[in-house]
């Protein structure tokens, strides 16, 4: 998963286009942060500047900013074929030295491409599958074909994912793009055009975009947009693809905060509001998908299958609807069974996730449709959907999801109420109730995020110092305890694991010792009762015991060391309102750990390699 992005210009257009493209990848190091690199034509001949490390420690190097040209490329790297090192950053060029390309995606048949091409007597340079395209593209403009036609017929022979853009010498003021399963947005500016990853990298220059489908092949110039199908021919009506990005650049920038992470915790009231008022008819024909369905498959990835296993909660327990949730790296147990008439609920805040794609992609082979719950307008997974139900969290920059995950909770609950009404599963009046609950959570998450950030930290004191924690809940709050510990371990790397607070007694327990942490998530429902005697259990054994619980259970302040008060409400909107807390208490502890929680090792912010 990486991040790629250039701009062409006409010249005085845009002061210092290398720079600015800098400055598009730092946007975009979220997406990958091994290695980084920019390419352009200047008096005929190509410039590459790349090198291993993060982009500020590559430009003090190599000096990005001084790259001269009007036609810049850029890519920052998240390794997948070949080792971080200087050769293997891109940008990739050919032997001749007159194609440069950047490319985000995996060529699964990059082998016997390269053993072809080294048998014509082409030499490489890196480890990586990418290279291959640049001596293809070579290869075809030595045959004497144009660039554009030279660039697609190189393309139409690379297997698997690809989000592709390349220079040729030839063409100075071009740069020609193909994509397939990895996002590729065209930003439309006046003098200029911008390819890149995703919508961040160039938002502060223009907030007109379009959007590359699959199958995707074209060129922009300064002033000049062009895409065709790659194997149809069939040129894109742009009129038809325009969209205006009402994402400001500040929105995706900090704002002022030390990480995205913390700003998008905070910006969790905006985007539950914007997310309310974006809510349109897609919901009812959404809650008629499912109450229409012979079966409902629920599907996603990490934070987003926990989304997914309170959409299990609300479906079972409002709408009265049995749901499958599976993870999407688990789907093949599954598709024998799938027939028309069954529905798949993929859910993926960022529409790229290779695994919930392949699901969808085998589901809807078999006839199941596909609803998507996505964050990304027009992204992979929602263009394989039958229908997708968008949240409006804005750009989630930090790697570790936190909005995207309140927003996808808010339009199931928003969709499950409209099925439950339409099958008469509750009755008008507590439909109504909760409607009107539903409306004031954003309020109520601003509350308590502003009571209790602080004492939060103070927790995070503690908790920054353990090595492993407990994380419990019964009913729906078994999928917010996975989430908070999921948080913790991806930010803070803290061993942490969350489970039903019953299982308890049946093995887990054991690992209990004195002053062990142990997080419960209190929720005002059947099950209160039931968790004040796990509380208990694990007091008698003198672990440190943290509770979430509604702010009227004065009955837990004995057996909790620490409790934080969260304000009545009912417990299905709990998961927004209670994720938050746990979401501060990861970064809070990761930040006290010294680590970077926006960049989290190990992690990229989209799984686009299986
Ligand atoms: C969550 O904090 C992680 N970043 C990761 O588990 C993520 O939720 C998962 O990769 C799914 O991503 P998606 O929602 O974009 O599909």
């Amino acid at each position: 998963m990486c991040g790629i992005v250039g701009v062409t210009c006409l010249q005085g257009k845009l002061s210092s286009p290398a720079k600015i493209i800098r400055k598009c990848l730092e946007k975009l190091e979220y997406r990958g942060y091994d290695s980084v690199g920019l390419a352009s034509i200047f008096k005929g001949m190509i410039v590459v500047r790349k090198g291993k490390g993060k982009i500020e420690e590559v430009h003090r190097r190599m000096n990005f900013d001084g790259v001269p040209g009007n036609t810049v490329i850029g890519h920052t790297r998240w390794a997948t074929h070949g080792a971080p090192s200087d050769n293997n950053a891109h940008p990739h060029i050919d032997c001749g030295r007159i194609v440069a390309i950047v490319h985000n995606g995996i060529i699964k048949n990059y082998m016997e491409l390269k053993k072809k091409l080294i048998a014509k007597g082409h030499i490489f340079r890196s480890e990586t599958d990418t290279e291959v395209v640049a001596h293809l593209i070579e290869e075809y403009l030595n045959k004497g074909f144009k660039p554009y036609e030279a660039f697609k017929k190189a393309i139409s022979h690379v297997k698997g994912s690809y989000a592709i853009a390349a220079i040729i010498i030839s063409e100075p003021n071009t740069i020609f793009f193909a994509k397939k399963d990895s996002p590729l947005i065209i930003g439309i500016g006046d003098g200029f055009n911008f390819i890149a990853s995703d919508i961040p990298a160039f938002l502060e220059h223009t907030r007109r975009i379009v959007v590359v489908k699959d199958f995707e092949v074209g060129y922009i110039t300064p002033t000049n947009v062009f895409i065709e199908n790659l194997h149809t021919g069939k040129i894109v009506d742009l009129s038809k693809r325009l969209r205006f990005i009402s994402w400001t650049a500040e929105m995706a920038a900090k704002a002022g905060y030390p990480h995205y992470m913390l700003k998008e915790i905070h910006e969790q009231p905006r985007a539950l509001r914007e997310t309310i008022n974006g809510l349109g008819e897609e919901i009812e024909q959404a809650a008629n998908m499912i109450i229409n369905a012979r079966r409902v498959f629920i599907t996603a990835a990490g934070t987003s299958f926990h989304a997914g296993l309170v959409l299990d909660y609300y479906l079972n327990s409002i709408a009265g609807i049995a749901t499958i949730p599976l993870i999407a790296s688990e789907y093949s147990k599954y598709v024998r069974s799938v027939k028309h008439g069954d529905l798949l609920i993929a859910i993926s805040q960022s529409g790229e996730t290779i695994d919930t794609l392949m699901a969808v992609r085998e589901f809807k082979k078999r006839g199941a449709k596909i609803l998507a719950i996505s964050n990304v307008i027009d992204s992979a997974i929602p263009r394989e959907s039958d229908l997708t139900v968008y949240t409006r969290a804005g750009p989630e920059i930090g790697v570790a999801a936190t909005k995207t995950f309140t927003t996808q909770v808010l339009v199931e609950l928003a969709t499950v109420l409209k099925a439950a009404e339409l099958n008469n599963s509750l009755d008008v009046s507590e439909i109504a109730d909760l409607r009107k609950q539903l409306e004031k959570t954003p309020k109520i998450v601003e509350k308590t995020i502003m009571k209790h950030e602080a004492f939060v930290n103070s927790i995070a004191e503690i908790v920054h110092r353990k090595n492993s924690m407990y994380y419990l809940g019964r009913g729906l709050g078994v999928p917010i305890a996975m989430e908070g510990a999921l948080k913790l371990k991806e930010i803070a790397y803290i061993h942490a694991e969350a489970y039903p607070a019953g299982e308890s007694k049946h093995g887990p327990i054991a690992l209990v010792e004195k002053d062990f942490p142990v997080l419960f998530i209190v929720l005002d429902d059947e099950n209160s009762e039931n968790i004040l005697g796990n509380v208990t259990e694990m007091k008698a054994r003198n672990a440190l015991t943290i509770g979430l619980i509604p702010e009227h259970f004065e009955e837990f302040k004995e057996v909790l060391d620490h409790s934080i008060k969260i304000p009545l409400h009912d417990h299905l909107i709990s998961p927004m309102t209670y994720t938050p807390i746990l979401q501060l208490l990861a970064y809070y502890s990761a930040v006290k750990r010294g680590y970077d929680p926006d960049k989290p090792r190990n992690l990229a912010k989209t799984v686009t390699v299986e």
